[in-house]
């Protein structure tokens, strides 16, 4: 068979191959490991895999590019499951609030936050939120992440939200990285409807997730279930409409306060609950039962300062399956790189080298509907891969805050080279 891409010599190939379900619990850790390896791709697909010799039927030629990998890792391009990438402007201005000790949910109160955001997104043209964006797919896509999940959520009215999602489908058409989309009206109250929060909810029941459904412009809906923004009844009215429609749900839940959206997520059969610092036993229990998978997004606890994260030891002991996504949005984490997420979820949520790896490609994967194309280095898959100048996989949360990667591979297309972009 023709190969377009041999790796070899790998030092470490973490696989996260073996398991066509989220890993859960256990699990994360479990087989997913290989040493001394070398993975080949034709025609966008991985075509094998293995340790040690590379057998025969993979046929080398002179326009097979081969990478020596040789103390170096290859691993799974990341998916980055949980980010808010379509926005106008930025926050810093707020940085200095948050240092003088006013909350997140205060700045929000007073109509900053995300109501900043929403301003300033609203005000933007859809040309102007395309190369914002692009530009953060960039940094992503050097940092090794090759799919993303985006949502929606800073237009907050009919034609912003649209213009908001044709962005992300735009980029998904023109970006290498993919991007799966979700609809996420349900982010904040906007101005105009302050004090009626009931027609806002009506207003996207009735006619702005109808319409995007329509369009095909969101795979998922999400919702920001939180005190002071939609409690879990609005959110059970809004995601069991959004399931009706052909929605497949997702809910930022018990982020601040233990709300009760986890136990909402189980009820609901949603694919995946996210943030979960205040979870409580009880809502860890009722995600494990409906098959939920719990991301977290420790880049948040640690932007937004709340001395807490959540409680990644008790989620694995119960038998979750856990993802990690960066949460990238102007506010609460404003940043692009799933390779301090991981080590951030090492140090502070104590998980296991294994464990953030496999947390980062094959369960992320499976938090967005796409644990059968990406996620995992095996035969048939798609050929995203990332090889990262670490000896190890421990050298890679160990040594934190910098860009380890060496070379992206996507769609079986060598895109970032010698970390320099080269699509
Ligand atoms: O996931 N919590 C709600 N939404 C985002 C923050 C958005 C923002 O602050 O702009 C989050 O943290
Ligand atoms: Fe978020």
């Amino acid at each position: 068979m023709k190969t377009d891409i041999l790796i070899k010599n790998a030092s470490q190939i973490a696989t996260c191959a073996g398991c066509d379900r989220p890993r859960r619990g256990k699990e994360m850790s479990y087989d997913i490991m290989m040493e001394d390896g070398w993975v080949a791709a034709a025609a966008g697909r991985i075509v094998g895999i293995g340790k040690g010799d590379i057998p025969r039927e993979i046929r080398v030629d002179d326009d097979t590019l081969v990478i020596d990998a040789s103390g170096k890792t290859v691993l799974p391009g990341f998916v980055d499951p949980h980010t808010h990438l379509v926005h106008g402007g930025s926050r810093e201005m707020e940085l200095a609030l948050k240092l003088e000790g006013v909350s997140y949910l205060d700045i929000l109160k007073k109509g900053g936050g995300i109501l900043s955001t929403v301003r300033a997104t609203r005000a933007a043209s859809e040309d102007e939120l395309m190369k914002k964006a692009a530009k953060s797919l960039d940094i992503m896509l050097l940092h090794g992440t090759t799919t993303v999940e985006a949502k929606s959520g800073y237009g907050l009215n009919m034609e912003d939200e649209i213009k908001s999602l044709k962005v992300v489908k735009a980029l998904n058409e023109s970006h290498p990285v993919d991007i799966v989309s979700t609809f996420m009206g349900a982010h904040a109250v906007p101005t105009e409807y302050s004090g009626k929060k009931k027609e806002y909810i009506d207003l996207l029941i009735e006619e702005v997730m109808p319409c995007v459904k329509r369009m095909d412009l969101a795979e998922f809906c999400d919702v920001f279930c939180e005190k002071g923004v939609f409690s879990v009844e609005e959110s059970r009215k809004i995601l069991a409409r959004a399931r009706e429609m052909g929605y497949k749900l997702k809910i930022h839940a018990d982020e601040i306060e233990a709300l009760g959206g986890a136990e909402l997520a189980g009820e609901l059969g949603a694919v995946s609950a996210e943030h979960l610092l205040a979870v409580t036993n009880k809502g860890i229990r009722k995600m494990k039962q409906g098959n939920v998978i719990a991301v977290l997004l420790p880049g948040t606890s640690f932007n937004l300062d709340l001395g807490k994260y959540a409680r990644a030891r008790d989620m694995i002991e119960a038998g979750l399956a856990i993802a990690l996504a960066t949460d990238y949005n102007p506010g609460s984490c404003p940043t692009e790189n799933i390779q301090l997420i991981i080590s951030l979820a090492c140090l502070k949520m104590k998980m296991m080298p294994e464990e953030v790896v496999c947390a980062a490609t094959i369960n992320a994967a499976h938090a967005i509907h796409r644990g059968g194309e990406i996620g995992s280095l095996e035969v048939g898959k798609k050929a995203d891969i990332v090889v990262l100048d670490v000896p190890n996989i421990s050298y890679l949360p160990y040594h934190f805050g910098i860009n380890h990667v060496d070379k992206v591979i996507k769609n079986g297309r060598l895109v970032v080279d010698d970390q320099r972009l080269v699509y």
